[in-house]
């Protein structure tokens, strides 16, 4: 047995994703929260509309939509995104890859009557030379699904002992040396998926691309953080599903390595574009921690996410 002491641990959620998953009912993302018109949660918005609509909003202030016409959906869920930007504007060719079989037919059914390429598949398995070509990809929350290193050892900066012979500790070695990343001083947790696909989508040199994710480095302004508890801490954190963890994003690597790739970053929370309109009511919820009925309780949660979710809009220079 090796007397080397394990300096991390892989997390992967591909055999659920591939095998087990059947739906994401369970799992609200902002985008779904934010599909059925009449939802609570939309009354509470500067802007009621949908997720994509929203969205699509936002980026065509940063993005020249004319100029776009190939876009890369990764990990689309249930297509709804896609089929409001299809929806605002004809001229986008959709193209939806996924690793889950159960969702791309979901977005088959959603996106249907549309002219799409389909591709089920690990994004994290393709080939910098499939993402050439596109003028946007978009990451809707899904890089916390993607792989992640888990109570890394520190040490792991510093050994040269292992480099050889594990791809995967050359790999954390790279992207800190390389980027110039702060480095922690503590165990920590690595979001070393995310950040090889970032890698890789801005070697293709893709002229624009977008992520939107939970972050473990959120910061909330100060007329909404009395009423909640918890704050970023930097690490990346576990968070558990049916039948696999996700880890939040650290957003900081992220950006580093797209700046360093020649990208301008631009960089914010969810309530950029998903504007709450915290008035009076709102705040008697959020005092109340939504603890009188369900759909109050939904909006505590839901206005907590449009902060701590946070998204990178990048533009090749
Ligand atoms: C949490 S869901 C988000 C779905 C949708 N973007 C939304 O915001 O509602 C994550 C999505 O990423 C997909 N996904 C996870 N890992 C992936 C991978 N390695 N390659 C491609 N797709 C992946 C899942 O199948 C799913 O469609």
């Amino acid at each position: 047995m090796s007397e080397e002491k394990t300096l991390y641990r892989l997390s992967s959620t591909e055999t659920y994703h591939r095998q087990d998953l059947e739906s994401l009912g369970w799992e609200l993302t902002v985008s779904n929260a934010l599909h059925p018109a009449g939802s609570p949660i939309r009354k509470i918005l500067k802007n009621d509309a949908s997720y994509g609509d929203l969205l699509y909003g936002f980026l065509s202030t940063h993005i020249p939509f004319a100029d776009i016409t190939k876009v890369l959906e990764i990990g689309g869920g249930y297509g709804y995104l896609m089929k409001d930007f299809l929806k605002v504007n004809r001229n986008i060719r959709p193209f939806m890859l996924d690793i889950a079989p159960a969702l791309l037919k979901k977005q088959a059914e959603t996106l249907a009557g549309h002219d799409v390429e389909y591709y089920l598949n690990d994004a994290t398995k393709m080939g910098t030379a499939f993402f050439e070509g596109f003028d946007l990809v978009i990451f809707n929350e899904n890089l916390g699904d993607f792989p992640t290193l888990t109570d890394v050892d520190p040490a792991i900066l510093h050994t040269h002992r292992t480099q050889e012979t594990d791809d995967m500790i050359a790999l954390v070695r790279h992207f800190f040396d390389l980027y110039g990343l702060e480095k922690p001083a503590l165990h920590f947790n690595l979001n070393i998926g995310a950040m090889r696909m970032l890698e890789k989508v801005c070697g293709a040199g893709v002229p624009y691309i977008f992520v939107g994710e939970h972050s473990c480095e959120w910061t909330m302004p100060p007329e909404i953080r009395p009423y909640f508890d918890a704050s970023g801490t930097g690490n990346p954190r576990r968070i558990r599903l049916k039948g696999h963890d996700e880890y939040t994003i650290r957003f900081s690597y992220l950006e580093a390595i797209a700046g360093r790739q020649g990208y301008r970053v631009r960089r914010g929370p969810f309530a950029d574009f998903i504007r709450p309109d915290i008035n009076d009511y709102v705040k008697a919820v959020l005092r109340s921690r939504g603890l009188y009925s369900d759909s109050e309780e939904i909006i505590c949660q839901f206005v907590g996410d449009l902060y701590e979710y946070e998204y990178l809009v990048l533009a090749r220079q």
